[in-house]
């Protein structure tokens, strides 16, 4: 799932989809950091704005737009911001099945977390999510019977989506430390079998162990002892809840960021958290979680040294004790906003 090797000027198109709340504040300061590290590295960027979520619905009476998808084809990667809507038609419409979730804690932030410092040698966990089918994409609605109105969702899993991810799952796992622990519930979903169906593809990967674990078992040993992970594959349900662990386990979800690409390796690009509703507007929000998704997709580009020289400057920002509200915990942080946050970075860009 390689990005097209590029020779000679390189030059992207990123559509950006900001969205609501939050998400207008990290996107305009991740894109900046973006155009920054293009003149740096020289290389070239055209970037398109479009709708997605509640903005999109009052100009264009859909959550997503046809004129929306349309923008984004072709494009080089989208990134976007935060919606609460919308967002499953945009995954969907590209076949954007595997969700890449980094949770690797910064060695400046160790005591943000809510876990014990002593718990966060060594973590560094890809959780790899099925992003395009199960519950949130089975047949659902409501009804009613004799005893009254009912409603469901239903979660369900053709073997070739479970394989197709397990294979994402475990190429990754062997570019890392070669260990992949399956989420399942096979003792109450036996129709289910992600365990049977991993096993059969890691006949091609003799080099990776594969671990399955039943998922509410996965959930304590992840706050327990997170460093025994490496690579977690997980159904969508299964790994949207367990990805947001992982934001107590580095400090604040608003550092995480995410990747979400398709078999051709295009990709929409994301932070993990929400919209925030009550702090949106206020400049407050920590942009780093955007510009984490900036960093992926720099990587899935084969861009490395403008993916290097960003979490560099982030890492120097973190280590000079500069925070923003999420993760303030000590009296000698110093508190930034938003907007200073993005100047330390760039700022700090040109340094590394
Ligand atoms: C996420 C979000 C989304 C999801 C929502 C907004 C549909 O929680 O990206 O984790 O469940 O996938
Ligand atoms: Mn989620």
């Amino acid at each position: 799932m390689s990005y097209r090797g590029y020779q000679g000027y390189r030059s992207y198109r990123v559509v950006a989809l900001p969205g609501e709340g939050v998400g207008l504040e990290v996107t305009a300061a991740a894109l900046t950091v973006l155009k920054h590290v293009a003149r740096l590295e020289e290389f070239g960027l055209q970037i398109d704005q479009g709708l997605i979520g509640q903005s999109a619905f009052v100009a264009q009476g859909s959550y997503f737009p046809e004129a929306t998808a349309q923008l984004c084809q072709g494009a080089d990667a989208i990134l976007l911001g935060a919606v609460s809507a919308g967002l499953l038609e945009l995954r969907q419409r590209f076949d954007l099945f595997a969700n890449l979730r980094p949770i690797c804690p910064s060695p400046a932030l160790l005591h943000c977390s809510s876990l014990k410092p002593e718990l966060l040698a060594g973590v560094d966990i890809l959780v790899v999510r099925e992003l395009v089918g199960g519950i949130y994409f089975g047949a659902a609605g409501r009804n009613i019977d004799q005893q009254g109105d009912y409603g469901y969702h239903t979660m369900q899993y053709h073997d070739w989506q479970i394989r197709r991810i397990a294979r994402v799952a475990l190429e990754q796992a062997q570019s890392r430390r070669r260990l992949l622990t399956v989420a399942h519930k096979e003792n109450a979903l036996p129709q289910l079998p992600w365990t049977r169906l991993v096993q059969a593809e890691a006949e091609a990967f003799p080099d990776v162990t594969v671990v399955p674990m039943l998922v509410d078992n996965l959930a304590m040993q992840l706050v327990l002892r997170p460093a025994q992970f490496d690579v977690i594959l997980a159904g969508n349900l299964f790994g949207d809840i367990l990805s947001d662990i992982g934001g107590a386990v580095v400090g604040s979800i608003g550092l995480l960021g995410s990747a979400s690409l398709n078999a051709a390796g295009f990709g929409l690009y994301e932070p993990i958290h929400g919209t925030a509703p009550d702090i949106a507007g206020r400049g407050i929000a920590n942009p780093l979680g955007a510009v984490h998704s900036v960093v992926l997709m720099l990587q899935q580009w084969g861009e490395q040294a403008a993916a290097r020289r960003i979490l560099q400057a982030v890492a120097a920002l973190l280590a000079q004790g500069y925070r923003t509200a999420d993760l303030l915990t000590q009296a000698d942080e110093k508190r930034v906003n938003t907007q200073e946050c993005l100047e330390l970075l760039l700022a700090e860009l040109v340094n590394q």
